[in-house]
């Protein structure tokens, strides 16, 4: 079966100026009449390093109230241990398109290679469709892998993801920590909320070839994570935008720098005082971006709903608490559903 890749489209479209239509989004998304130019958001850079504890809680809960997003640095993921992981991703893309393949989705799961054109929305006239390819996997913890969609051809990509892996997981749970104390509560409580050691670490490796109409494509489309948070390391093409009062503002890339995104599951276990960022991914006309999104998701039987300590009268719970498995099946629906 011949199975249609962005990759395999880009290619084609190389030496022209057009689209297909699919990827062509309406006026009001599109990113040349939709993009703020000139005024730069100011999305915070925090060193999590910082030896004083109080700041660096604060700066974290304001930047997660306030915007939903924010970038890291002396994070303590050596460079080198970022470039590996970023090299061997970049590989998977380069085999051959039938060994890419080999690793393609199964119907229901969310693991393996695909892009947006493989959604079941063909048909459904009005559907857009994403300039992406990827690949999905966990990473954590050892109990939820399946390497059957670990591209393990790569002789090195076990080892450099599960080193990866294992640096990211400490990022993570001082994220969980500075975000409990930043609401007042215990340094565990956001992070047993979500799952403690059952949190699943959902690696997405995203391939956004050059687009010949990067003014009417977009990468992924609008949406926020419904992730608790996500861990993100871009290459250094730009085309992260965030939306803040109904328009959309570049990210700046940092190098070395680790992008955090506020997820579902945090806004919703706050009660709302953390807000998931919407956000959304251009494309360029003549670089290749790529990025390595790391989801940390409650397992599929957590319940998860607002604190029970941060709910009162004052403050009445404003999401219902429960199973991930029933958010993300929704969630999963409704987008699929949404028609433009
Ligand atoms: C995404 O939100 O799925 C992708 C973000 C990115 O590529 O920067
Ligand atoms: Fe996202």
């Amino acid at each position: 079966m011949e199975v249609g890749r962005v990759q395999s489209i880009a290619n084609k479209t190389a030496s022209k100026d057009t689209i297909p239509l699919d990827f062509i989004w309406p006026e009001n998304v599109q990113p040349a009449i939709t993009t703020v130019h000139g005024a730069d958001i100011e999305i915070p850079l925090i060193e999590l390093d910082d030896d004083d504890e109080e700041r660096l809680i604060k700066l974290i809960a304001k930047a997660s109230s306030e915007v939903g997003l924010f970038q890291i640095v002396n994070h303590g993921i050596p460079s080198d241990v970022i470039e590996r992981f970023q090299k061997v991703g970049k590989e998977f893309f380069e085999l051959s398109q039938e060994e890419k393949e080999r690793y393609g989705k199964l119907p229901g799961s969310v693991e393996g290679y695909g892009s947006s054109l493989q959604k079941e929305d063909d048909g459904k006239k009005g559907m857009k469709k994403g300039w992406v390819d990827h690949i999905f996997h966990r990473v954590w913890p050892p109990s939820a892998i399946n390497l059957r969609f670990w591209p393990t051809i790569l002789t090195s990509y076990r080892e450099v993801n599960e080193e990866y892996a294992k640096y990211l997981r400490r990022v993570g749970d001082k994220l969980f920590t500075y975000l409990s104390l930043g609401l007042g509560l215990e340094r565990h409580e956001l992070r047993e909320g979500a799952g403690g050691d059952d949190i699943e670490y959902l690696l997405k490796i995203n391939y956004y070839p050059p687009c010949p109409r990067p003014d009417l494509a977009l990468g992924v489309p609008a949406h926020s994570d419904m992730s608790a948070i996500t861990l993100l390391v871009p290459n250094d093409v730009p085309g992260l935008q965030i939306c803040k009062d109904d328009r959309w503002y570049n990210v700046n890339y940092v190098p070395n720098a680790i992008v955090i995104h506020i997820g579902d599951q945090i806004e919703i276990m706050s009660n709302g005082k953390y807000k998931a960022v919407m956000h959304r991914t251009t494309v360029s006309k003549d670089k290749t971006r790529f990025s390595w999104p790391v989801f940390l998701e409650p397992p599929l039987e957590q319940i998860v709903g607002p604190i029970s300590k941060l709910i009162n009268k004052q403050n009445p719970a404003r999401f219902t608490s429960q199973k991930y498995r029933d958010y993300s099946s929704y969630k999963y629906n409704n987008i699929s559903q949404q028609k433009i």
